[in-house]
């Protein structure tokens, strides 16, 4: 098969968060998997085209797009994703991209991804490439398969070509005024009182990609069924449930080649699931770094998230004072809302060799983290996947979750593995979101740190489990046959 992979962030040239880390690694698997793959992103000016051997197609020259009634020149340059042969384009439009960040909140913002959008569809037809599938990535290519159905449908380029949407996060639908469909040059009907990508009186691209992409899927099993409840379906649940028989949950994967203690390059020391003593000299070395007191027997919880309500920090803040007495240390790596940011760095000023905060991005503290910690922290109010659990199972750093969307799919209780007499758990979960449950969770985890016996048959229970991305990469092929034969029937 033939497929164009459209993200607004692929690792290792854009990510804030996980469709980062998914972008730069489905599109290798399913290049694996013996499909030819190519990937599509915004050319931002927040990384450098040497450092990631970006050339410019000479042979394309420029392509003029319409938006919002003007005519911008896009220029392409392309790269191999890394350890693979996957081609990504880059769509370059300076006007848009240049603004030092991913996303903006300028006026402008859904002009930038409607030219994305145009642009990579525009891009296929001067590369005369063919898709089979066009697999489309949360809001910011959300409108790709109204315009690949309506405004691109004469090009014979696409008469077969099937779409595939995936909704990483419903908390970000791309809502914007009614003109931002004039600006994208779609029919009125559909922004008028009861059109696909009308959403009380504006215009939705996420909602527009539920009604017009073939397939829809999420990113876990849990988070499907979620979405579908007025709880978490931010809205969006009617018009999935009108749809699902066509909506579907894949989990993510984690690229083992990336995250894996024996390997990670951003290490002091390396260590295995058969040597786990590295583990503890990252430890030593993370909790000397930030001047904190070592002693082994302390527990050190990490952190590393964007710093928004989904990630729980409206419990982590009501639960402050109880959480800081636990007999533990904190590190805590990220960056996000400003309240809960002066919320950390006020505790951490307090409590200097109890809690340490970096505010900001940080990727390679971030894998520190992830192999100096005990326990790793994400008590998410919602989650459709989530990653960091992930890599903590991979790093025997024993993950604290909240039990929601992927959290719930990834991570097994300890206690209600024993109380079924089986020992597989691999983390602590609590079902209610307070901060009251989230206390004693991390307690209970606390007090299970202290056996050593069954602390080292928790970290081996999650070291030995297999997220790779191969199986998931497989439902993806299954799920792009699926939209094949829709397309084509
Ligand atoms: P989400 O996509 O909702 O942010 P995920 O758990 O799926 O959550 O993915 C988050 C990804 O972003 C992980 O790879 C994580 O390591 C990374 N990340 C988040 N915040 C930071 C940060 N402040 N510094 C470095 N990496 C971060
Ligand atoms: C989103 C979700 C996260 C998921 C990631 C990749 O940002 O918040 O749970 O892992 O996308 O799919």
């Amino acid at each position: 098969m033939k497929i164009a992979f459209l993200a607004s962030e692929v690792f290792p040239y854009a990510k804030t968060g996980g469709l980062g880390d998914v972008a730069g690694t489905l599109p290798k698997w399913l290049e694996e998997l013996g499909h030819e793959v190519k990937v599509f992103l915004p050319k931002y000016n927040t990384f450098g085209e040497v450092e990631h051997n970006l050339h410019y197609l000479w042979n394309i020259k420029e392509i003029p797009v319409r938006v919002a009634g003007r005519v911008c020149s896009v220029h392409l340059h392309t790269a191999k994703l890394p350890n693979s042969n996957v081609d990504v384009y880059f769509i370059d439009c300076p006007q848009y991209f240049h603004r030092f960040r991913l996303y903006t909140s300028d006026p402008d913002e859904d002009e930038r991804f409607i030219l994305f959008m145009k642009g990579t569809i525009e891009a296929l037809q001067h590369l005369q490439w063919s898709p089979d599938i066009i697999h489309c990535n949360d809001w910011q290519t959300g409108l790709i398969p109204l315009l690949i159905k309506e405004n691109y449908g004469w090009d014979r380029l696409f008469e077969n070509c099937a779409t595939v949407f995936t909704i990483h996060n419903i908390a970000y639908q791309g809502i914007f005024a009614k003109e931002a469909f004039s600006k994208a040059e779609i029919k009125q009907e559909h922004y008028l009182h009861g059109g696909i990508g009308e959403f009380f009186g504006n215009v939705n691209f996420l909602k527009t990609a539920i009604y017009s992409a073939d397939i829809i899927n999420t990113v876990s099993d849990t988070y499907a069924r979620e979405l579908l409840t007025d709880e978490f379906g931010g809205g969006m649940q009617h018009f999935l449930s009108e749809r699902k028989d066509s909506f579907f949950g894949i989990l993510n994967g984690i690229d083992y080649s990336v995250w894996n203690p024996e390997t990670d390059v951003f290490l002091p020391y390396n260590y295995s699931s058969s040597d786990l003593s590295g583990k503890l000299l990252n430890k030593k070395f993370l909790v000397e770094h930030i001047n904190f007191p070592f002693n082994e027997s302390i527990p050190l919880i990490g952190i590393v998230t964007r710093i928004v309500d989904q990630k729980g920090f409206d419990i982590i803040a009501a639960g402050i004072d109880q959480l800081i007495e636990l007999p533990a240390q904190w590190a805590v790596l990220g960056s996000g809302e400003q309240r809960y940011e002066d919320l950390l760095k006020g505790i951490s000023v307090k409590f200097p060799q109890k809690i340490y905060f970096y505010k900001g991005y940080n990727n390679e503290f971030a894998h520190l983290i992830e192999a100096a910690a005990d326990i790793f922290l994400m008590p998410s109010k919602f989650e459709p996947c989530g990653l960091n659990q992930l890599y903590s199972l991979k790093y025997g750093t024993v993950p604290v979750v909240r039990k929601t969307g992927g959290l719930a799919d990834t991570v097994q209780d300890w206690h209600e593995s024993l109380a079924k007499g089986d020992e597989t758990g691999t983390g602590f979960s609590f079902a209610d979101y307070s901060s009251h449950a989230l206390v004693n969770t991390l307690q209970r985890a606390i007090n299970s740190f202290y056996n050593k016996t069954a602390w080292r048959k928790i970290q081996l229970n999650g070291m030995n489990k297999d997220f790779s991305w191969k199986r998931s990469a497989e439902k993806y092929v299954a799920l792009y046959e699926k939209a094949l034969k829709k397309r084509r029937s």
